[in-house]
Formats: C-alpha cells, structure tokens, sequence
C-alpha cells in the first residue's frame, strides 16, 4: 500500500512525525510505503527544518515551495501543485492533518482525483466560520472517506453533521509524539538559564491566531496585559510567529516587558511548558500540550475546540480581555484530579490498523 502524506505547517510536522514512525515500526501486515508532500506554507528553519530534524522525519518526496499568500492564492496553488504530485505518485490514499489551507489543499486535490482521503484530527469545531481553520476542517472532514477523531466530542460533532461512514475515534497522534519527547526535552534545560528564569517562575505565551493578530484592538489588548504581568513580577517568555512580529511592526504595538524570543524548536517548547507556572496562548496543539504536562492554561481565545480542557479544570478561555486574562493568570492551579484525556498514546498505531486493513 502506498501512501501519500501531506503537511506544510508547523503542527502538522509533529502530526506526521506519529504515523512516519508507526509505519517504519510495523513489521508483518501489508507493507506500507509512505511519501512525504510538504506544500511550504511554513518556510523558515524554526518553523520547519528543526521539526523534520529533531523528530526524524524523513526529508520530504516533493517540496512545493509554495510559501506565504492570501488565502486564494495560498490555496490555489497549493491545490494546482498536490494535483500534479499526486498524478506522479499514485498512492492508495492520502492523508492530512489538521486544519490548514495544506489541509484543505491536499484534500480536495486528492478527492478530486478519486483518491480516498484519511484525515487526522477530525470533527473538530470551533463553531466560528470566521476562523480560516474551522472553514478548512468542515470542508476536509466532509471529503474525507477516513476520520480519525482525538475525542468524543469530536465524534458527536460529525455525526451532527451526518458524518457518521469511516469516522474512528482514536485519540490524538500529538500525545503519541508527546510521551515520546517528553524526557528528551529536560536535556534542553539551560535554556532557562540563558532566559533568566527559574522552573515555575514565568509565564510561557505564544499568539498567532489571525482573530488576535489581525485585529489591532485585541492584539494591542493581548500585549499589553502581557506587559503589565511582566512588569508585576511574572516574567513571561513569549516564542514569536512570524505572522505576529509582522503584525506587531504594522500596527505599531509594542511587547514591554514582555521577553519576545524567536520561535523555538518542539522540545525546547516541551521544556518551556513543562517548567512554566502558566500558559497564555491561542494555540490549538498547546492547549493539550499543557493538559499533557500538568501546566494550568489561559486559553485568548472566544471559544476552543478543546472544550474537554476547559470541563477538567485546566484550561481558562478568556478571550482578549485583560481584566479577564489577569483574573484566569492569577487563579491559575494544578486541580487535583486529572481524567485522560485524548487517548493513551497509542493513536498512530490505530490509525495505521485501519488504514492497513483497508488495503488486506
Ligand atoms: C497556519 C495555519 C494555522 C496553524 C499555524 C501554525 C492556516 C489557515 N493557518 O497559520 O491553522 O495553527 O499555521 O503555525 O493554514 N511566515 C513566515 N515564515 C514561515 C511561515 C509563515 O514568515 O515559515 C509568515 C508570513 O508572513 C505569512 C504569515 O507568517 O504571511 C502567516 O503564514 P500562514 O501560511 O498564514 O500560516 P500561519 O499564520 O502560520
């Protein structure tokens, strides 16, 4: 069987990186070869390279070279270019992760040319269509033939959609990476100290949602309560997306006290959350990623699609407010009991059952 995956943004690396080393694991079964499409929607080395680097994944069978554009333009030549890749390969199926305009590219180049889709990370809702990623995983999920869901909710919300045919509630292929990174991120520790700061003794932020960056009020809002938690004592770290250095230059909001660092590598991020006191971020992947490492989150966002985060306890959704960031920041706890949640590790190992029992 012979499968093509395709990633291009920086959580879909992490994604990827699961399933790549569940099919190099397998012995026995059908065999499986898997080619790697990366569109290049992210570009940079930290948003790109130092992934495929550090999580050993192969180098990619196609680079598209895409890059950075409006949503169209992004879209359409992605979509061009997946075409005539997947022309060339062949596969059985293609698989996608997430809710990026990669995603939503792969996917429908794929069903266009009859192949069979496998999405990862589906019957996820935020139930904002102004989101470009809520676009992006409603159309994916309903060209998909395979959805592999992290949750029940996600479940529940796909089957309110009358996606009921091929859906699999696996749990999520990001706490498989996590489990296996998580010890590996403590060789990281000078980190801290070349930050000058001390485990559980700073906030850890990231921000680069287009609702925050594009919109001058909340981004200026977000940054400057961000500041003000800095300047009282909580020193916070902040990795910057380029999206939002860009967006803080072009609306003329500064960081303050705010530590702006460039963006950083999967493990040293693991290392970051697990030694901070909170988490302030609009990141989907990190909500969980500090649900995993026991860290309280305040999520800067309207709604999540996490909302099992928010039912445990450990996850605060605020918005862009400060008088509610500062209250989320300063009533931020462990709680006590801790439910699973997203599965036991083990999701890529499901998926790939499936998908290999699909070629038997
Ligand atoms: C994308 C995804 C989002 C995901 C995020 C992870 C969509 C619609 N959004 O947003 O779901 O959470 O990736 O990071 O697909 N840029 C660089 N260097 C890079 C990549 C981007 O400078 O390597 C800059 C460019 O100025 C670009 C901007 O970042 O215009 C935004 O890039 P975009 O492709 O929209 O993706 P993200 O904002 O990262």
């Amino acid at each position: 069987m012979k499968l093509v995956t395709i990633v291009g943004a920086r959580p879909q690396f992490v994604k990827a990186a699961a399933i790549s080393r569940e099919i190099a694991r397998r012995t026995g079964g059908p065999e499986i070869r898997e080619r790697l499409v990366h569109t290049g929607q992210h570009y940079d080395y930290e948003l790109s390279a130092v992934f495929f680097e550090q999580l050993s994944i192969a180098p990619p069978a196609h680079h598209l070279g895409v890059g950075s554009g409006p949503h169209g333009a992004q879209t359409g030549e992605m979509l061009r270019k997946i075409e005539v890749c997947l022309q060339q390969e062949q596969p059985d199926l293609v698989v996608v992760h997430g809710d990026t305009n990669s995603t939503l590219a792969g996917a429908l180049a794929a069903a266009k040319l009859h192949l069979p889709v496998a999405h990862v990370e589906a019957g996820l809702r935020s139930f904002n269509r102004a989101m470009p990623e809520e676009l992006n995983r409603v159309l994916t999920d309903h060209l998909a033939r395979w959805l592999f869901c992290p949750s029940d909710t996600a479940v529940t919300n796909l089957r309110a959609e009358g996606v009921v045919d091929g859906v699999h509630q696996v749990g999520d292929v990001m706490y498989d990476v996590l489990l296996l990174h998580r010890e590996r991120a403590q060789a990281h520790r000078p980190l801290l100290g070349s930050l000058g700061v001390r485990p559980r003794g700073f906030a850890l932020a990231t921000v680069h949602r287009p609702e925050n960056t594009d919109d001058p009020t909340r981004l200026r809002s977000i940054f400057e309560t961000l500041d003000e938690l800095a300047a009282g004592g909580l020193p916070v770290i902040l990795p910057l997306h380029p999206r939002t250095r860009a967006a803080l230059q072009a609306h003329g909001v500064s960081a303050g006290a705010t530590r702006l660092i460039d963006p950083v590598s999967y493990e040293e991020m693991l290392l970051l959350l697990q030694e901070a006191h909170v988490l302030l971020t609009d990141s989907g992947g990190l909500q969980k990623e500090a649900y995993w490492s026991e860290v309280p989150c305040v999520t800067l966002r309207d709604e999540t699609e996490w909302v099992e985060t928010v039912e445990a306890g450990w996850n605060t959704v605020v918005g862009a407010d400060p008088a509610r960031i500062r209250d989320a920041v300063a009533g931020a706890r462990r709680p006590t009991d801790r439910v699973t949640l997203y599965g036991d590790g083990h999701a890529a190992a499901a998926i790939v059952d499936v998908l290999a029992a699909s070629a038997a």
